[in-house]
């Protein structure tokens, strides 16, 4: 299927300077903070939004003092008044734990949220980017998962708040396309990690690797034969970056993930080699509405974009794992000194 396109007049991008002001919503989550860091990189002013539900200051506090960066603690479900040139829509929790914590706000989240940031991009004329999930497709009776297939969501079961919202928010995004010809980019992302995922957000690679570091038993959930793919984080940012930069023609939705496959068990068993752990393997029940398989066709996305995903698992695991080693390591120190303090320890 080709993407979703139509012939569109927006004049503004013409002028569009190559410096430009963007704003970035949930830019203190794992993502958002990777593409704060590339913005940054290439030149551009960027002001970050988040409540800080899941994200951390820290994530991007190498910005903090930066004259060309702005960090504003603000709920996306609220309407925003702010001057871009373009609209990077991430704010949402992204992991099952995180999102059934308070389901109404989840949806609030995604549905006001993107409300918000429409209304936003309306008034400034700005192309916006949502980013949408695979988790649109639910438990797929289609495989691989191309952007022409809608999808099979349970709409009552505890993993609706975020994947119907998230259906909700592109069909608003269409919407506005469709009304108030807006220039919208829409990426379906899939399973994506790396470093600055949050420790104990019950996502699988996070998991497995924090397990493994623990030498704690590594939970899996079913028999560990279902499959995923896994999207390590600089290739994500750059398919999203590319996205942006397409002609307005392009709008998506495109699915953004690597094709690579692996089960579960697969990799378990890769994180309890790489990191010579002592870990043992415990089987816990699948959760309802838990799908079988997940892996993108990105056929569009090389198409459009020119691009595909490069760096192999054991490189991506590589970096997390170094990373989460820093942060635990980190975490006992201070764990240690808060103890030695409280018995009397200078
Ligand atoms: N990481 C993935 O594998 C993945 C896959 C598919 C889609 N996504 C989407 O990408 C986006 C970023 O995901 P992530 O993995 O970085 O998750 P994350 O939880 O690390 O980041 C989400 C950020 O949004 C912020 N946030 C949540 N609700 C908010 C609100 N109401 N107002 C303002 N900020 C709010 C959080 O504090 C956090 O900083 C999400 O929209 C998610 O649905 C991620």
């Amino acid at each position: 299927m080709k993407p979703i396109s139509s012939p569109v007049k927006n004049g503004a991008r013409n002028n569009m300077p190559s410096h430009k002001k963007i704003l970035v919503t949930g830019g203190a989550g794992f993502l958002g903070s990777h593409l704060c860091d590339r913005l940054m990189s290439e030149g551009h002013s960027v002001i970050c939004v988040d409540n800080f539900l899941t994200g951390r200051r820290l994530n991007v506090e190498r910005w903090m003092n930066h004259p060309r960066f702005e960090l504003k603690g603000h709920d996306v479900a609220l309407p925003l008044h702010v001057e871009v040139d373009e609209i990077y829509n991430l704010a949402c929790p992204a992991s099952p734990i995180h999102y059934q914590h308070d389901p109404i706000q989840t949806t609030k989240t995604s549905v006001l949220g993107a409300i918000n940031m429409l209304g936003l991009a309306k008034r400034l004329q700005a192309r916006v980017f949502q980013a949408s999930t695979s988790e649109v497709y639910g438990d797929p009776s289609v495989h691989p998962q191309v952007e022409g297939y809608w999808g099979n969501v349970n709409p009552i079961g505890p993993r609706a708040c975020y994947d119907e919202g998230k259906r909700c928010a592109e069909t608003l995004f269409f919407d506005y396309r469709r009304q108030h010809n807006l220039d919208i980019k829409v990426a379906r992302i899939f399973n994506t990690y790396g470093p600055r995922m949050h420790p104990n957000d019950g996502r699988v690679v996070s998991n497995f690797i924090v397990q493994a570091l623990n030498s704690d038993p590594i939970t899996i959930y079913g028999d560990g034969n279902q499959t995923r793919s896994f999207c390590y984080v600089d290739d994500l940012i750059e398919g999203i970056v590319r996205l942006m930069a397409t002609p307005a023609s392009i709008t998506g939705p495109l699915n953004l993930g690597n094709p690579e496959e692996f089960t579960i068990k697969e990799l378990a068993d890769l994180v309890i080699d790489m990191t010579g752990s002592s870990s043992e393997l415990t089987y816990l029940p699948l959760p309802q509405n838990d799908p079988r398989q997940r892996r993108p066709d990105i056929s569009l996305a090389k198409e459009a974009l020119g691009w595909r995903p490069s760096v192999k698992l054991r490189e991506g695991l590589n970096r997390t794992i170094e990373y989460f080693d820093t942060v635990l390591a980190t975490e006992d120190r201070v764990a240690g000194a808060i103890e030695s303090t409280a018995m009397g320890a200078p």
